[in-house]
């Protein structure tokens, strides 16, 4: 039986860590506490959990400002908080970042990947009541044609610099588990949206570039088809696989919901004109066909029969309902917004975080 007590989550300061510590808190019988153990790069950022922070820091919520990479620094919190079970989810995640500069993917996919899973391993010997579950995406397995999709037995063929270095990860994951025996469990989903998403990814992108009547860029014909899932719902498939997903196991995740992105664009251009009370194709007119990402995977989609059958996962969110909440969202945050664009939430962290002490800005 896992303990599931003393959870250190990695990089929960990013998008979907921290949309899983909401859910954690505010949607389930969860009762242990929680380790946000983040480094903090352009993508952490501990405003996405003040309110969590206010309600449960220091009781049930801890954050440490740590690099994975970093061997001892990563061991004494294992040590410190008892960690019995680690949701590792801390990357770099955004390809085009990978396409200009991939080094920094490889340490932290890679090495942070593996200096982790050796931590876990010294600290934990044969204890068999604790748990690695790593974060992945369905990106390692390539691009496909029109039809099909991958299953959790598809061959891995990775083509970007972030997705071979994800794919390395979930090796040496796997490796770890089938050398060690340590008791691991993979997860490899589709492209989640929703609330605190970083505007690097397409979906807050093009929201807050139509809030600011500035061009949407589309990647080359616009016709590459990703699978969208809410966050919230990939949260839920985590916290399953945690609760009953069996040692060694692999499920894939996603949304059943293939959109090509000029389509997905255009539902946005729509749905934005139609809460800011503007015509239909008011937006339309900022759509810009752009040069192609260098190597752009052409569709993803996931068969996530799996978890469905054996874990009796679904999604919950329809896709139209989850496109509203989330522009409603950013229009709503406007202060995380300009926050975040503007770089001020890292100069708040600069001048005021240590390890002693760190107050919440206003909000
Ligand atoms: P994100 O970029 O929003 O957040 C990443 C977090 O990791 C940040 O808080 C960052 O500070 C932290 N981090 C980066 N390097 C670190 C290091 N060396 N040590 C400690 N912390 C570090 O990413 P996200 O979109 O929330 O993705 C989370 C995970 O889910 C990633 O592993 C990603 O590969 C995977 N994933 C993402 C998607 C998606 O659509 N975003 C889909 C499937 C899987
Ligand atoms: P993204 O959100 O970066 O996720 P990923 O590359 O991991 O799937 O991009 C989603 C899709 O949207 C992808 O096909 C690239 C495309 N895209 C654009 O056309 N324009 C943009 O400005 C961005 C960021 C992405």
């Amino acid at each position: 039986m896992r303990k599931l007590t003393n959870l250190m989550i990695t990089g929960a300061a990013g998008f979907i860590g921290s949309n899983f510590i909401h859910y954690l808190f505010n949607q389930t019988d969860f009762s242990g506490s929680i380790i946000n153990a983040d480094k903090l790069t352009y993508a952490g950022n501990l405003e996405n959990l003040a309110d969590i922070h206010s309600k449960f820091g220091r009781t049930r919520y801890f954050f440490e400002q740590v690099d994975i990479c970093n061997y001892n620094a990563t061991k004494s919190l294992f040590k410190k908080y008892e960690i019995d079970t680690v949701v590792h989810f801390a990357a770099e995640s955004h390809v085009d970042r990978s396409i200009f500069g991939p080094k920094d993917f490889i340490q932290t996919n890679i090495i942070g990947t593996f200096t982790l899973l050796e931590t876990a391993r010294e600290y934990w010997k044969d204890r068999k009541d604790i748990l690695f579950h790593h974060v992945s995406t369905d990106e390692v397995f390539g691009s496909l044609g029109s039809t099909g999709a991958f299953t959790e037995e598809t061959p891995y063929d990775p083509r970007s610099p972030y997705s071979a270095s994800k794919a390395s990860s979930d090796h040496l994951v796997r490796a770890t588990a089938h050398t060690y025996g340590l008791p691991v469990t993979i997860s490899n989903c589709s492209n989640n949206y929703g609330p605190y998403q970083f505007p690097e990814k397409l979906i807050p992108l093009m929201i807050l570039n139509m809030l600011e009547e500035k061009p949407l860029p589309v990647y080359g014909d616009g016709k590459n088809v990703r699978d969208w899932l809410y966050v919230e719902d990939h949260s839920s498939a985590i916290w399953l696989i945690l609760n009953k997903g069996l040692d060694g196991e692999t499920y894939n995740i996603g949304g059943e919901n293939e959109w090509e992105n000029i389509r997905l664009v255009n539902v946005l251009c729509d749905k934005v004109a139609e809460i800011n009370g503007r015509d239909k194709d008011y937006y339309k007119r900022l759509i810009t066909f752009v040069k192609d990402r260098p190597g752009h995977d052409r569709r993803y989609a996931i068969d996530c029969r799996k978890i469905k059958k054996e874990l009796g996962w679904k999604q919950r969110k329809d896709f139209k309902k989850g496109l509203d909440l989330t522009i409603r969202w950013y229009m709503e945050n406007k202060r995380w917004v300009e926050r975040t664009k503007s770089g001020e939430y890292r100069k708040w962290l600069e001048n005021n975080y240590s390890e002693q002490r760190w107050e919440l800005p206003d909000r």
